[in-house]
């Protein structure tokens, strides 16, 4: 029996304009997705049956979990065993749902020798969540749309960041549903677009801002020392990662976030401090392997 497995990253977001409210209850945005260094893994092997098991207690298996819902779009009673080992956290904004769905597609494709056009697998990826067809192509991309209108923006240097993880998630669902008014007028969607594109020009972005910090920041006040804390190690920019709950921090010296890492966390010694850096995949898999 052969096995496969994808490696399946985290993301941030490097800046974030909500546009305004949409008639589907989503929410029309500019952002710029960047893939990071914090991986889940998927493996999966053959089964007589269609099922998930996961080493985090705390993560749903059932039916509603987005490996299952991808394998049931993909094919109907299809067949097959997923062991998800997660490190990205969930709740934090940073996307494990989604890669772990992403990485399912690419994974299914292969077991049932599926074939699907690019178009297809984008359009079932969007079916699954704003936030997976990103997954699909990792490294940097500026998301539209809801966020799955994707747009690759060439391969970053790479930068050394710190991942504040607090120990609570905040639910994308309730950071959306409390931003009432837009925060950038929605005509101004191109100018936001082309701003991200000289951001990613220069690999400087620093002045790039999160609309949902307006909630975020409210429903949870402690966020704010800390990322008050990562500017004071020299962030630039030091944001929260899409609705939250995670912040994170970008820096130029390799020196300086591991500074701000280990200060951070001895200052907040009960969240989980990630010292990563910025990456230009997205799902990767590998395999077969002997199972
Ligand atoms: O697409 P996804 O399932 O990740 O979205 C979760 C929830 O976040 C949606 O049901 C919606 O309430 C909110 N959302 C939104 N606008 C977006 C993305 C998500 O309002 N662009």
């Amino acid at each position: 029996m052969n096995a496969l497995t994808a490696r399946c990253p985290a993301k941030i977001n490097l800046g974030l304009k909500v546009l305004g409210r949409r008639s589907d209850g989503f929410h029309d945005l500019v952002t710029v997705f960047q893939a990071i260094d914090l991986w889940d893994t998927l493996r999966l092997e053959t089964s007589e049956r269609l099922e998930l098991t996961c080493d985090d207690p705390s993560i749903p298996t059932g039916d509603d979990n987005l490996v299952l819902r991808a394998a049931r779009l993909l094919r109907r009673g299809g067949a097959a065993r997923f062991r998800l080992h997660k490190s990205i956290p969930s709740g934090g904004g940073l996307g494990g749902g989604s890669s772990n769905a992403a990485a399912a597609i690419l994974l299914l494709e292969r077991a049932w020798s599926l074939r699907i056009s690019e178009l297809a697998r984008e359009a079932a990826a969007a079916r699954l969540g704003s936030d997976v067809v990103f997954f699909l192509h990792g490294g940097t991309a500026l998301g539209t749309g809801r966020g799955e209108r994707i747009q690759p923006l060439g391969a970053l240097e790479e930068r050394p960041l710190v991942l504040g993880v607090p120990p609570f998630g905040l639910s994308t669902a309730e950071v959306f549903g409390r931003l009432h008014a837009p925060l950038t007028p929605p005509d101004a969607g191109v100018t936001v677009r082309r701003l991200f594109g000289k951001f990613a020009e220069g690999n400087d972005f620093g002045l790039a801002t999160n609309d949902l910090e307006s909630v975020a920041f409210v429903l949870r006040p402690e966020l704010v020392p800390f990322r008050d804390g990562l500017v004071r190690s020299g962030a630039q920019p030091a944001l929260l990662s899409g609705s939250g709950s995670s912040v994170f921090g970008l820096f130029r010296a390799r020196d300086a976030a591991d500074e701000a890492a280990s200060r951070l966390s001895r200052e907040f010694p009960s969240w989980r401090i990630v010292r990563t850096r910025t990456i230009a995949e997205g799902v990767r898999v590998e395999g077969p392997e002997a199972a």
